[in-house]
């Protein structure tokens, strides 16, 4: 591809004429500026696209004066006037900064910056998937703004601002970071403020530059973690399956590649600054999470998370997507809910209550069916729900309860909660476990009944499920680091209420 290299020729010219640029630049600034203005249309790290010229290599002073000119009108630009228009001088100087000290490319592909675009320049044109994505815990992945995260980071790795962290036990690069934070583990990198597609955690080019599965678990037994489990291409994978030079027209509205949609004065197709490929066969398929969603063991080899194995093991032919990914308003939902989504938690556990009369009394069978394929609770290993069984009577006054403070010691058959251990047996968190200890959770499409027998007869008798995205214990830890007091409240997720009919 030959690309126009229009600077040069602009360059001397403006040399002579306007004023020299305020101050010198921050690169890093003008890195986050570029991301977000810029590159949609000048390709990833300025590399170009089409017609639209490459800035990477650029003169700082070159480009300073060339959008001062663009801004006051002296030079005619249609595609960029409005927008230098936004910008002062002291952004020109930190783009200028940034485009300078890079190398100039050659060719787009070649550039492999993908994985530096912000999901800023993707909401341009995707405002509704940006708002859902926002919302997600994808947005939140990183111990910048996830702050239960955040608590275990700094436990096992450190400062998430700060350069050259590592792991502390294994004294590597913090794996965490893989999946917590792909775009800045493909670079090495532990600052994860310095760059909006670091921050932003698994963002959209995290997911949408995925083009395999290699599997998690590598041959000859080690493992490969997020980022590493997958294949990366430097262009965007799409679900949909478009030729990739097929051109969007108007008279192909539903079948041309949609960022390929340009054409030059010669009717001869442009290749967009972010083209795109058609990858249904891993964006359709759970193969896309599973290398961040399969399993991840501590250093001890204990497993702590493992949504792929028991998705798995449960034979089920759906995918991830068809819970996670709902289409609503004909797009496929990136909400992506969890254990932290009360509309999604609801939807877990088909809740029922049976009541049996007995010689003096009531049996009160609490039937739970787990309508997942994975576990309930799954993910974390301090995600824990409560079963609070409550009989009353006509008045709705309280006449017994399960429990009164917490189910695991008053009624440990109403805890569901996975729990590591250390060689002694004894409760131990993530990091230090040696062992699994206890295992209450509900299996993938397990029921199970827990039974009381209740020496009267109620006029009601209900049940209720609580989810709790920590242990107890962890909780005052967790709100050091937040203001969001909601979030570790228990939330009830499943309700059934039964009257006595004798
Ligand atoms: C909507 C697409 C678009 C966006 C966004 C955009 N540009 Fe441009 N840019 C162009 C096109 C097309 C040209 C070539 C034609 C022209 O000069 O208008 C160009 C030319 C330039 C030039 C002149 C290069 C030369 O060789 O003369 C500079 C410098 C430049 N852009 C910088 C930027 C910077 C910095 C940003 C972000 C703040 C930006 N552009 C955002 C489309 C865009
Ligand atoms: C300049 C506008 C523009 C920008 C910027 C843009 N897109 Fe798109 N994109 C579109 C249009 C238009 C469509 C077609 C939508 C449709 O078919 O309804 C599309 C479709 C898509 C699709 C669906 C393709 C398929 O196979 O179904 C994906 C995925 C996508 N974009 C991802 C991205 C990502 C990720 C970014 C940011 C890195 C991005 N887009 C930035 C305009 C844009
Ligand atoms: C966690 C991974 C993930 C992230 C993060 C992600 N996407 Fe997607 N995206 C997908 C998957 C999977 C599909 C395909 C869903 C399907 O068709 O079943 C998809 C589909 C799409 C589509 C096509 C929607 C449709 O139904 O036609 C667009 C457009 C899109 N993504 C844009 C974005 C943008 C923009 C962002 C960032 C704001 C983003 N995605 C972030 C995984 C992701
Ligand atoms: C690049 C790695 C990566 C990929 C790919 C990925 N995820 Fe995630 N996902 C994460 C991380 C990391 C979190 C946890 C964020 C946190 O809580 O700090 C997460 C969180 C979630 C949650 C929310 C959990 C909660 O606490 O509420 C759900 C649901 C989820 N992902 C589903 C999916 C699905 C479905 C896919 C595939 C379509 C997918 N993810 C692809 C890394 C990934
Ligand atoms: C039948 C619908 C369904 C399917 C299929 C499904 N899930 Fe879920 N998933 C849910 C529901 C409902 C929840 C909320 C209850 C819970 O947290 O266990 C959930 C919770 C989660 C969570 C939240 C864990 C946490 O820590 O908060 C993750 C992660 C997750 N699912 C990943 C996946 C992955 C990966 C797949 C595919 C391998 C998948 N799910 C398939 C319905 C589904
Ligand atoms: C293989 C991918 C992967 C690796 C490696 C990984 N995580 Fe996660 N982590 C996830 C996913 C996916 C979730 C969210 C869904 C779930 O709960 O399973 C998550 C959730 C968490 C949560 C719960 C967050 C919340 O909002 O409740 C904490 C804490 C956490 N991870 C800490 C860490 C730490 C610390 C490391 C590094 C030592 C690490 N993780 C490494 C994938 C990973």
């Amino acid at each position: 591809m030959s690309r126009p290299i229009l600077w040069m020729v602009a360059a001397p010219f403006l040399y002579w004429c306007s004023a020299a640029p305020a101050g010198t630049g921050d690169a890093a600034v003008g890195e986050d500026l570029a991301n977000r203005y810029c590159i949609a249309c000048h390709g990833p790290g300025g590399s170009g696209s089409g017609p639209v010229p490459p800035l990477a290599g650029m003169p700082a002073e070159a480009l300073v004066r060339t959008m001062q000119l663009i801004r006051s009108g002296d030079r005619e630009s249609a595609t960029m006037g409005q927008l230098s228009a936004t910008m002062t001088d002291q952004q020109f100087v930190d783009l200028g900064a940034y485009f300078s000290n890079l190398d100039p490319v050659v060719d787009a592909l070649e550039a492999q910056r993908l994985h530096h675009v912000s999901a800023r320049v993707c909401q341009w044109c995707h405002e509704d998937v940006y708002e859902q994505w926002s919302g997600s815990m994808h947005a939140r992945s990183t111990a910048l703004s996830d702050p239960i995260h955040e608590l275990m980071y700094r436990q096992e790795v450190g400062d998430p601002r700060a350069e050259n962290q590592v792991h502390q036990r294994a004294q590597t690069y913090p794996v965490c970071l893989q999946c917590h934070a792909p775009n800045a583990a493909q670079d090495g990198v532990t600052k994860l403020d310095a760059m909006a597609a670091y921050a932003e955690g698994v963002n959209c080019v995290a997911c949408h530059r995925i083009s395999g599965y290699k599997g998690v678990r590598r041959e000859g037994g080690g493992l490969r973690l997020g980022l590493l489990a997958y294949e990366t291409s430097s262009v965007l994978q799409g679900p949909k399956g478009y030729p990739f030079d097929q051109v969007r027209t108007p008279d192909s509205p539903h079948t041309g590649n949609p960022h390929i949609d340009k054409l030059d004065a010669f009717g001869q197709r442009v290749s967009a600054s972010l083209p795109l490929e058609a990858s249904p066969r891993i964006l359709r398929t759970s193969e896309l999470c599973l290398g961040c969603h399969h399993l991840r063991p501590n250093p001890q080899g204990v497993p702590l998370c493992a949504t792929g194995d028991e998705f798995e093991a449960s034979g089920a032919q759906v995918t991830c997507q068809s819970c996670h990914m709902p289409v609503v308003n004909g797009i496929a939902h990136h909400g992506m809910g969890g254990g932290h989504d009360n509309a999604m938690l609801a939807r877990a556990v088909l809740l029922t209550v049976d009541l049996e009369p007995t010689l003096d009394g009531v049996r009160a069978h609490v039937v739970l069916q787990n309508k997942l394929p994975h576990k309930m609770p799954t993910g974390a290993p301090f995600r824990n729900v409560q079963i609070q069984v409550t009989a009353l009577d006509d008045k709705g006054r309280i006449l017994w309860q399960n429990y009164q403070q917490h189910a695991q010691k008053e009624a440990p058959e109403a805890y569901l909660f996975y729990q590591l251990a250390d060689d002694q047996g004894q409760p131990a968190m993530p990091p230090e476990a040696t062992q699994v200890g206890i295992d209450t959770r509900l299996d993938p499409h397990e029921r199970r009944t827990i039974s009381y027998d209740l020496p009267f007869r109620p006029a009601f008798v209900r049940a209720e499920m609580f989810y709790n995205l920590v242990f107890e214990g962890m909780k005052p830890r967790v709100l050091e680091l937040t203001d969001d007091e909601e979030l570790l409240q228990p939330r009830r997720m499943a309700f059934y209420e039964t009257r006595y009919r004798p």
